[in-house]
């Protein structure tokens, strides 16, 4: 079976200014890979790429059988929206639709029938039942990262992004939204990968590597 994601060579350069090079790494489908590394390091501006919202400057990055570097803007961007999910550490949230209309987007954006159930069912999986009508700012910031993660699988993609998605919540918060991220991240068979500051959050992956300059490499936890 191939990689749920295959990073060769991948490096990342403003002008002569180098962030990264020489990264290297596969994710298997189903896999929760954590990457780690110092602030600034890189990694935001890796997850990007990996998303195809990011240009890069050297390097290749398969999904599959899928060569991002082959497709253009708005192919990737279509390709984005059947495959990946993305979780940022700011909610993104949209402000003027209610949590239902949240969720319900990236079927609406895929021509999809985001039906009543189906969204039901997602919001009941992340403990947010009965909140479909609400508007985010009616909803703790813990309750909105639940709504962003709801959002992020109801397409049911092979792969979700996370960027330090528990970075702004308190730490028992942050402890069940992490807890929430893998638990459905599995029960829908994506693959994970999370960038994030948190040994407890990175001690729940299967693996964790360490973003540098020069490379990324397995590390250890704790
Ligand atoms: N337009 C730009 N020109 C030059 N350097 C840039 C530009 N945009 C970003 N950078 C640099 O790219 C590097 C990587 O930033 P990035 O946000 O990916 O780091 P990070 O590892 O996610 O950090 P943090 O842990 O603080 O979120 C930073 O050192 C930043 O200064
Ligand atoms: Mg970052």
């Amino acid at each position: 079976m191939s990689s749920a994601l295959r990073v060769a060579g991948l490096a990342k350069r403003y002008g002569d200014s180098v962030v990264f090079e020489q990264v290297a790494f596969s994710v298997a489908p189903g896999e929760f890979v954590a990457i780690a590394g110092d602030s600034g390091v890189g990694k935001s501006t890796l997850l990007n790429c990996l998303a195809g919202l990011d240009d890069w400057s050297a390097g290749s990055i398969h999904h599959g059988d899928t060569d991002l570097g082959t497709l253009d803007a708005t192919g990737r961007a279509l390709w984005r929206r059947a495959h990946v999910g993305f979780v940022f550490q700011a909610f993104h949230v949209l402000p003027h639709l209610d949590v239902a209309q949240n969720v319900a987007l990236p079927l609406m954006l895929l021509g999809q029938k985001a039906t009543e159930a189906r969204v039901a069912d997602m919001l009941d999986a992340v403990g947010l039942a009965g909140l479909g009508a609400r508007l985010p700012q009616q909803l703790s910031g813990g309750q909105l990262q639940r709504v962003a993660i709801a959002r992020a699988l109801v397409h049911r993609p092979g792969l979700l992004l996370a960027d330090e998605p528990t970075g702004n919540l308190d730490p028992g918060t942050a402890t069940r939204v992490m807890e929430l991220l893998a638990q459905q991240t599995r029960a829908h068979g994506a693959a994970l990968v999370l960038v994030t500051h948190s040994d407890a959050a990175a001690a729940r992956a299967d693996r964790v590597l360490r973003l540098t300059a020069t490379g990324i490499r397995p590390a250890t936890v704790g």
